[in-house]
């Protein structure tokens, strides 16, 4: 198991709460967004489980497998500060998919508020890369903002193919 980074919260959903209002993130922080990023793929994995529809299921996934290449982006934003990258641990080595993952209603209502979810992530993104000092990691954060405001685009694709 990866150990958590210094005074990282303990479990997914803390972790969340923690990041997703942090706009002046350390390097410890940095590292908490790579294993949230890289539990998102699994979280959407089982959002993506729990819906029928074959156009939204493959949505979701879509959504999951750029959530670990933004996982890696971050691990490498943190190499391009501080001259070492961070590993992306495996789903076995993230401590944050130690616990089983919190179960969700998945619906036509919970996809469309966790597209506003992803909207945020564009802006949580944007105020990493100006606070962040290094040209690098601010072009790696941009990026991953830009891929959220898409993800938002897709759940709102996949909340209109649920029926209501
Ligand atoms: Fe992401
Ligand atoms: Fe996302």
């Amino acid at each position: 198991m990866q150990p958590l980074p210094q005074g990282a919260p303990a479990t997914l959903t803390e972790a969340f709460g923690y990041i997703t209002n942090l706009k002046t993130p350390s390097i410890e922080d940095m590292k908490v967004m790579v294993l949230v990023e890289a539990a998102s793929k699994n979280l959407y994995e089982a959002i993506a489980e729990a819906v029928s529809d074959p156009q939204a299921k493959a949505l979701l996934q879509a959504n999951g497998r750029e959530e670990l290449a933004h996982a890696h982006r971050v691990a490498k934003a943190i190499g391009a500060i501080t001259g070492t990258d961070y590993p992306v641990p495996s789903p076995e080595e993230n401590p944050y998919l130690e616990a089983p993952l919190p179960t969700y209603t998945v619906n036509k209502a919970m996809l469309a508020s966790l597209a506003a979810v992803e909207f945020a992530g564009d802006d949580l993104y944007g105020a990493w890369a100006e606070h962040c000092g290094n040209a690098d990691a601010a072009a790696l954060f941009r990026l991953n903002g830009r891929e959220e405001i898409g993800h938002g685009e897709r759940l709102q694709q996949a909340s209109a193919l649920l029926a209501a």
